[in-house]
């Protein structure tokens, strides 16, 4: 079968793809037949060696996918070859095959086309838990996404509208900020034109926002939090912008506020019944159409280094999807 493979720690430039022998399957696990795998931000990470966990090289990288189950193990009767599912892995996503572990492979709703399927786990799993479980985000309560227009930002931006929040989406363009609008923004802040802090202010009559979510860190994470109300959360979800933001504890106390940490991976395996729950609600309001993942662009296989060099370049707008099969 072909797969993407990193052979050395590097930018997506060095990924080759190549022939590598069909993945061998133990009796929890599940080989599916990859259709499509959704590109995450981590994936940008791993590849460089940046992320929290380094893979063994040589590896394939990619988490999110959807396909058809070609074998099961001895000990999986929930799903069975042919099926059509969706699930995670650690890697091995951007390949024609994978072994998924059989407590994170779902059978896939039938109307849920696969680049839809393969963009979901990581994208709603991380801002529902996020939202819902860390933030305690509740209706008539603001909410400040940044990196409003990528895909956690988007799928917070939805989701906190869902929730009944309201919505400020901050993000880099007005291009990215008019899709914000589209997935349910009630005001909008271009952080690279406006000053944050002040436009937060301005945007809440001085209150400040209930909920700040944020996959980005950098510089935008202390005016963020400056920005917040009496008993704020302000939510660590990522540091797209590459560095890890020190903040001055006293603003938490003069706010009486929290800053929580997100961590939606760990979340799944170390609570997978509240995850799976999380899942059923998420797969409720999509088949009731309240969910609508936007797809930026579909890459074949061959084009995966693009698919991350565009991520890294700040250029994808929702999600970007591999095409494996
Ligand atoms: N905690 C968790 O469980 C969890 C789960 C999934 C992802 N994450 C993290 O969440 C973050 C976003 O992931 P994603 O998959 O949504 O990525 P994404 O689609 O690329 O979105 C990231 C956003 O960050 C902004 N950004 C600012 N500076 C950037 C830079 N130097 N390079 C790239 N983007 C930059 C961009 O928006 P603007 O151009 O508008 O600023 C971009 O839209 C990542 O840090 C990822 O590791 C965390």
């Amino acid at each position: 079968m072909k797969a993407v493979v990193c052979k050395q720690f590097g930018p997506p430039s060095s990924l080759v793809l190549e022939e590598v022998e069909s993945p061998k399957l133990k009796d929890n696990e599940v080989v599916v037949q990859v259709k499509a795998c959704g590109v995450n931000f981590p994936d940008t990470l791993i590849i460089q060696g940046l992320y929290q966990f380094k893979p063994e090289l040589p590896f394939t990288p990619g988490s999110d996918i959807a396909g058809v189950v070609k074998h099961v193990g001895s000990n999986i009767n929930h799903v069975k070859p042919g099926d059509e599912v969706f699930g995670f892995v650690m890697h091995g996503g951007y390949a024609e095959e994978v072994v998924v572990p059989g407590n994170a492979c779902f059978i896939k709703p039938p109307m849920m086309e696969f680049p839809i399927a393969a963009s979901f786990m990581m994208a709603y799993g991380t801002s529902y838990h996020a939202l819902k479980d860390r933030g305690q985000l509740k209706e008539g309560e603001t909410l400040l996404v940044l990196g409003a227009s990528g895909g956690v930002g988007l799928a917070a931006v939805e989701l906190g509208k869902l929730m009944g929040a309201r919505v400020i989406a901050a993000a880099s363009s007005d291009t990215k900020l008019t899709l914000c609008k589209e997935y349910g923004a009630a005001e909008v802040i271009n952080y690279t034109t406006e000053d944050l802090k002040s436009r937060i202010k301005e945007l809440t009559d001085g209150k400040g926002v209930d909920v700040v979510y944020d996959p980005v860190g950098g510089n935008y994470a202390e005016p963020a939090i400056r920005g917040m109300a009496w008993e704020g959360r302000y939510l660590v979800v990522g540091f797209a912008a590459g560095d890890i933001p020190k903040i001055p504890l006293n603003l938490a106390l003069l706010k009486g506020s929290a800053i929580v940490g997100v961590f939606w991976g760990s979340f799944a395996m170390k609570t997978p019944k509240k995850n799976m729950k999380n899942t059923m609600e998420l797969m409720q309001w999509y088949a009731a159409g309240k969910l609508k993942p936007h797809i930026h662009k579909i890459y074949p296989l061959s084009e995966a280094s693009n698919a991350l060099e565009d991520m890294m370049n700040r250029q994808v707008k929702g999600k970007a999807v591999i095409e494996c099969s």
